[in-house]
C-alpha cells in the first residue's frame, strides 16, 4: 500500500466510491473544493495499484480537523484506515498542528473503534447533529507530537 497526497486526477475513483460506498456521498463539487482548499490536506491510499481509500482534512494552526474518511468496502479491515490516519497525522505535526479534531455518528463502531486505536478520545458529544438518520455526533480529540525542532 502507497499512501500519499491527493491528487485532481484522483477525483472520478473518489466519485466512484463515494456513490458506491457511502449512504449519503460527497458530491463531485464538495471533493473537489476541498481538493482546492487552500487550508486542505488531503490523502489516498493505493492498493493493488487502484485507490483504496481517502481521507480529509482541514488545518487551521495549531489545530486541524478529519472531515472525511473512507475506505472502500473490498479493502477494509486490511488497515488502510490506520495508514491513512498514521501518516496523515504526521504529515499535520509536522506542519505544526498540535492537536485534531473529528465527529463520528455514535452508532459507527467501526470508526469508533478505529479512532480509539489512534489515540483520539472523546471530548464531547453534540445532541442531534447528524440527519437522514438523526443521531449525536461524538466529538473525538487527539494530542498530536509537535514536530521537533531541527536543532534539538
Ligand atoms: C471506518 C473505516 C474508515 C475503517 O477503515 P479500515 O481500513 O477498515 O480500518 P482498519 O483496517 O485500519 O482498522 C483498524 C482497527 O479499527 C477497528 N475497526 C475497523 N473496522 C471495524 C469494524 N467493521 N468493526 C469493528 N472494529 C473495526 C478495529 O479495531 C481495527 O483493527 P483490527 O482489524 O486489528 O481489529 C471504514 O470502515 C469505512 O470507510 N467506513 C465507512 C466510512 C466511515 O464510517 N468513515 C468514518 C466516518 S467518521
Amino acid at each position: 500500500m502507497i499512501v500519499r497526497p491527493l491528487l485532481p486526477a484522483d477525483l472520478p475513483q473518489v466519485e466512484e466510491i463515494e456513490r458506491r460506498a457511502m449512504p449519503a456521498p460527497w458530491s463531485a463539487a464538495q471533493v473537489r473544493a476541498e481538493i482546492e482548499a487552500a487550508n486542505g490536506f488531503a490523502l489516498v491510499a493505493i492498493c493493488g495499484g487502484t485507490l483504496g481509500g481517502y481521507a480529509f482534512f482541514r488545518t487551521c494552526l495549531p489545530e486541524c480537523e478529519l472531515l472525511h474518511l473512507v475506505v472502500a468496502p473490498e479493502w477494509r479491515r486490511r488497515r488502510v484506515a490506520t495508514a491513512l490516519l498514521d501518516q496523515a497525522l504526521a504529515g499535520l505535526a509536522a506542519q505544526g498542528c498540535t492537536t485534531c479534531f473529528l465527529e463520528v455518528r455514535a452508532s459507527n463502531e467501526a470508526a469508533r473503534q478505529l479512532y480509539t486505536r489512534a489515540g483520539f478520545v472523546q471530548t464531547g458529544r453534540r445532541k442531534h447533529y447528524y440527519s437522514q438518520p438523526v443521531e449525536d455526533a461524538l466529538l473525538l480529540t487527539r494530542d498530536m507530537q509537535p514536530a521537533r525542532e531541527e536543532h534539538e
